[in-house]
């Protein structure tokens, strides 16, 4: 049978207090709703259909290009309401499958077993926690059948204490589905129409109810205030530490540590404290990334040590480096072998050649330097000049002193010294001493400014 998604995610989030809407509120970098998706996804179905709302049009701009159906819902009426707007566009012999956009960390594995049991009847995942303050109750039978679900809101405080908890996922034949849905009504505290009737609805007309139950309940938890978020996020967070120290990565604390996206490492590889990984990073063998760094989109070859507080961001870095401590590597910067780059040290668009050093206080922007050069302290490349960025080149073997002022377009030939404090303008000759500064004077008949005395009258 055919599979089609619905994924509810119309709804505003007032619990959020924000002006974004719900479902693009971000756990691991990722919106809310591109977890969700991503679940739908590898279930290969004919068709995901997510229903917007509120904030319609910032959520649809959020995931241009992706294959979806959009479905609008002008007013937030309810859940059900909700499944209502999308349900003539998917063909009556089909499997349903509806998931809350807010709940993102659902495993492909659980919806999986949930299509397996839903036959032709209903299938629902639940879980327990010993206090599921604010979502709906699920309630049995005598001999343990699923009777209905009632939302928190409406529950008595018998039905408070039910463990047992509806996650907002649900399967069941599209056309049956529909039925069920025609005899929902809004009579609750909310005024809505609850997707949940429908359970009630199905079991009493003698469709079979069957349940999935998620063990781990922050799976299918959903997020309606920050504060969910935050221990989602968390959650989310401490799955991917746990994986990182299975595969052989010393996690200096599998509590302080953020990966939002995919992070691979070689072996041995340490991880200090407070380290966020974004995009795709690549770790080689023994590299070891210090406290407090932040790495997005980078590829470190192996035995590479990055020390506290570095910023690496769309670079390549080769074996046997030094960055940092405090060292920020910008989009475009790609290290030789047993480059050395210190503190303050920030780099753009510039290849340092095997074996180059900038210790210390320095900008190399839109620069060539080759192998086993040495930057002084305080050197810079002028790259722009108001309108356009230059190139400078500094070939292999050059020495150029601190605080030197390269302005580019400019090349410093092989083996070039350059004193300190110079500015070059003008291209270096090969192995010579260029030096570009005013000579130094010392006046010896000179003598310091003295305070006039005040006048006696
Ligand atoms: C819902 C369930 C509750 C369950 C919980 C699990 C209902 C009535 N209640 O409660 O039993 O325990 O999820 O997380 O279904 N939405 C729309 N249109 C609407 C209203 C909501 O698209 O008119 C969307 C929301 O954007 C959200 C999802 O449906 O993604 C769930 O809505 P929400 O208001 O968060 O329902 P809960 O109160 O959490
Ligand atoms: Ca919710």
């Amino acid at each position: 049978m055919p599979l089609h998604v619905v994924i509810l995610a119309a709804g505003q989030g007032k619990r959020m207090h924000s002006a974004l809407p719900k479902v693009l509120h971000r756990i691991a970098g990722r919106p809310l709703l591109a977890h969700v998706i991503d679940a739908a996804r590898s279930l290969k179905p004919e068709r995901i259909c997510v229903v917007h709302g509120h904030g319609g049009a910032e959520v649809k701009a959020a995931f241009v290009g992706a294959p979806l159906d959009w479905v609008a819902q002008a007013q937030q009426l309810g859940t059900g309401h909700a499944l209502l707007q999308a349900l003539p566009r998917i063909p009556r012999s089909a499997t349903v499958l509806v998931l809350n956009g807010d709940v993102p960390l659902v495993r492909a594995q659980t919806l999986r077993k949930l299509l397996r049991t839903a036959g032709k009847g209903l299938a629902i995942v639940t879980s327990e926690l010993s206090d599921p303050e604010g979502y709906g109750r699920v309630l049995r039978d005598a001999r343990g059948r699923v009777k209905s679900i009632v939302e928190h809101k409406d529950a008595k405080p018998a039905q408070r204490a039910i463990r047992e908890w509806y996650a907002g996922i649900l399967a069941g034949n599209a056309a049956r589905l529909a039925g069920w849905l025609a005899k929902v009504a809004n009579r609750n505290t909310q005024q809505e129409y609850y997707l949940t009737d429908v359970i009630g609805i199905a079991a009493a007309s003698g469709a079979p109810v069957s349940v999935v139950k998620a063990v781990v309940a922050h799976e299918v938890a959903g997020v309606n205030s920050r504060h969910e978020l935050a221990i989602l996020e968390r959650a989310y967070q401490n799955a991917q530490a746990k994986k990182l120290l299975e595969a052989g990565v010393a996690l200096a604390d599998l509590w302080r540590v953020d990966v939002r996206g995919e992070l691979t490492c070689g072996q041995d590889v340490v991880i200090d404290v407070n380290c966020v990984f974004e995009g795709r990073v690549k770790l080689g063998d023994r590299v070891r990334i210090g406290p407090n760094c932040v790495l997005r989109n980078v590829k470190v070859a192996a035995d590479t040590e990055v020390h506290a507080f570095s910023l690496l961001e769309d670079a390549e870095i080769g074996a046997g480096c030094r960055i940092g401590p405090y060292a920020r590597l910008r989009p475009g910067a790609k290290l030789g072998k047993g480059v050395h780059i210190g503190n303050f040290v920030e780099i753009k668009a510039s290849r340092i050649g095997a074996g180059s050093k900038a210790n210390h206080l320095a900008y190399l922007g839109d620069a060539e330097v080759g192998a086993r050069v040495n930057i002084g302290a305080g050197t810079i490349t002028c790259n722009y000049d108001g309108a356009s960025k230059h190139r400078t080149v500094i070939e292999d073997d050059c020495f150029i002193g601190s605080d030197a002022t390269l302005v580019a377009p400019v090349r410093i030939a092989k083996g070039s010294y350059i004193g300190a404090g110079s500015t070059i303008s003008k291209d270096t000759p090969a192995g010579q001493l260029t030096v570009a500064r005013a000579r130094q004077v010392s006046l010896p008949r000179w003598s310091p400014p003295r305070k006039k005395t005040a006048r006696t009258k």
